[in-house]
């Protein structure tokens, strides 16, 4: 049905991607950069409009001020690391497909030499289906340039893709080539369980907070891991679950500050009411007198930092001694135990072992655990949810109105043939 709208909406994109082009000089459109590059086949397949697959993310691309393309090679797409994200390529899965796609997007023009050696940049990409991600705004790509010019992005699961190909300009942007696929930032649990930091996750469970922690919106966790658990003995492992969840609600901000943001002195609000404060000696980094020794972990609904000690909101002042390296422990009558405290409390999905004694270390959630599968079934997810995201919802309709069609066109440079 093509309408008055459909017209407008049409020219509406003309008159974008025209300013850009006069702006720019003489950029060839997406659809001529990508038919001219041997390793990036795969992913023009995707999103070419003949071919009909996942070309509707394109029609936001207008809605940018010019955009970035993180385009796997054709490489990538040959090793995809995570079963479930495999299936999705192999069955087409929409919803999946289209999310992923988004996540390989940023808001904004990055050309690789505006990098700076060594200071990470955290970039907002076209992902905001709440269905994938509670980072409001979209979803966040980690961007570093090391050593020997070698820049890196990180997604979720720490998963690292490296620029093989830059710079390559068109009329709404730039394309850069990466060697492997972005990983859509998983949830906090199956993050927790990919690293195995189960005693955090256990806790969780053991104190109802699971599901705030996993799904309230834009948020930092501080997961103390394991042995910071097992240091603390008696001190925690027999908390009532009113005393865990204020331990616990000690260690999570509702806004994200990644590591970038943890600058020394700084003090942040916690959801228990109490401050902590960031303490720089060194190159070592310390959330009161907790050392951070993983920074940067992203998950679905903002970032996740690993610390080697509990937090106690009764002694907010603690503070390390950085000859030491591994800080004591900010509780009193703590005396070290060689299981891990409230692991019992995670529920087993997959070929559980049997449990023996409460609380014992032989609860290992073996399947569930291998990063392959879950991370894989994470960030990604949902290879069963056939339902489509509001998103998803919309490009069907765009397809059956032709305002898709349309927009895409524009976009991948054939509006003239369109119109
Ligand atoms: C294309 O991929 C091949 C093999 O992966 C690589 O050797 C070549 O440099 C790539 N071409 C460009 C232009 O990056
Ligand atoms: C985002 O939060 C909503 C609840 O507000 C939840 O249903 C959804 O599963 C969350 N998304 C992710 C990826 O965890
Ligand atoms: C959530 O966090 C992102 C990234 O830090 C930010 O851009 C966005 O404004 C935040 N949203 C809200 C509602 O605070
Ligand atoms: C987590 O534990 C499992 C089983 O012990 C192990 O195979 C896996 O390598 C561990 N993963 C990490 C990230 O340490
Ligand atoms: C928990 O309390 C019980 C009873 O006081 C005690 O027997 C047990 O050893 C305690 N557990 C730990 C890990 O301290
Ligand atoms: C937290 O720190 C801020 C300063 O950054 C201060 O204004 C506020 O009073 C502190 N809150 C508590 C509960 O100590
Ligand atoms: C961090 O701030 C403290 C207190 O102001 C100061 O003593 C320390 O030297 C600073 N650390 C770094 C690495 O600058
Ligand atoms: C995290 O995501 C997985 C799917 O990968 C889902 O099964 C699980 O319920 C989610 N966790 C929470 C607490 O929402």
């Amino acid at each position: 049905m093509r309408t008055t709208s459909w017209r407008s909406f049409a020219a509406a994109t003309v008159g974008l991607i025209a300013g850009v082009n006069a702006q720019t000089g003489q950029l060839t459109d997406l659809g001529t950069l990508l038919s001219g590059q041997k390793n990036l086949t795969t992913f023009y397949g995707l999103i070419q409009i003949d071919l009909q697959k996942y070309p509707q993310i394109l029609l936001q691309l207008p809605s940018f001020n010019g955009v970035t393309i993180l385009a796997p090679n054709n490489d990538a797409f040959d090793k995809i690391p995570y079963s479930s994200l495999n299936n999705a390529f192999k069955n087409n899965d929409q919803d999946v497909i289209t999310n992923v796609l988004e996540y390989h997007i940023l808001q904004g023009t990055r050309l690789a030499a505006q990098l700076v050696p060594g200071t990470p940049v955290f970039i907002p990409t076209l992902l905001t289906s709440p269905e994938y991600t509670n980072v409001t705004g979209g979803q966040n790509v980690q961007n570093v340039e090391q050593a020997g010019d070698v820049v890196v992005f990180v997604s979720g699961l720490g998963s690292r893709s490296t620029l093989t190909q830059k710079d390559l300009s068109f009329n709404g942007g730039v394309v850069q080539v990466i060697d492997s696929l972005l990983i859509p930032p998983a949830n906090l649990t199956d993050t927790l369980n990919a690293f195995n930091y189960t005693a955090f996750e256990g806790g969780l469970y053991a104190s109802d907070l699971v599901e705030t922690f996993t799904t309230q919106p834009n948020v930092t966790i501080f997961a103390p891991a394991d042995s910071a658990f097992q240091a603390l003995g008696p001190a925690i492992a027999n908390m009532t679950s009113d005393e865990l969840a204020t331990i616990l609600d000690y260690t999570i901000l509702p806004k994200i500050v990644y590591s970038t943001g943890l600058t020394n002195g700084t003090k942040f609000l916690t959801q228990q009411g109490e401050n902590i404060t960031i303490l720089h000696s060194g190159n070592n980094v310390y959330v009161n007198s907790a050392q951070l020794i993983q920074a940067d972990i992203l998950i679905a609904n903002g970032v996740l930092h690993v610390i080697d000690n509990v937090l106690n909101p009764q002694g907010p002042g603690a503070q390390p001694n950085p000859q030491l390296a591994t800080q004591v422990p900010a509780f009193a009558s703590a005396s070290s135990i060689d299981f891990l405290p409230y692991t019992s409390a995670i529920p087993c999905t997959v070929s559980c072992p049997v449990s023996s004694t409460s609380g014992s270390s032989s609860i290992t959630r073996t399947s569930s655990v291998g990063a392959q599968s879950t991370g894989a079934s994470t960030g990604t997810s949902t290879t069963s949810h056939s339902s489509s995201s509001s998103k998803g919802l919309a490009a069907a309709m765009a397809r059956e109105t032709g305002f898709g069609a349309a927009g895409l066109m524009v976009a991948l440079g054939g509006a003239v043939l369109m119109i």
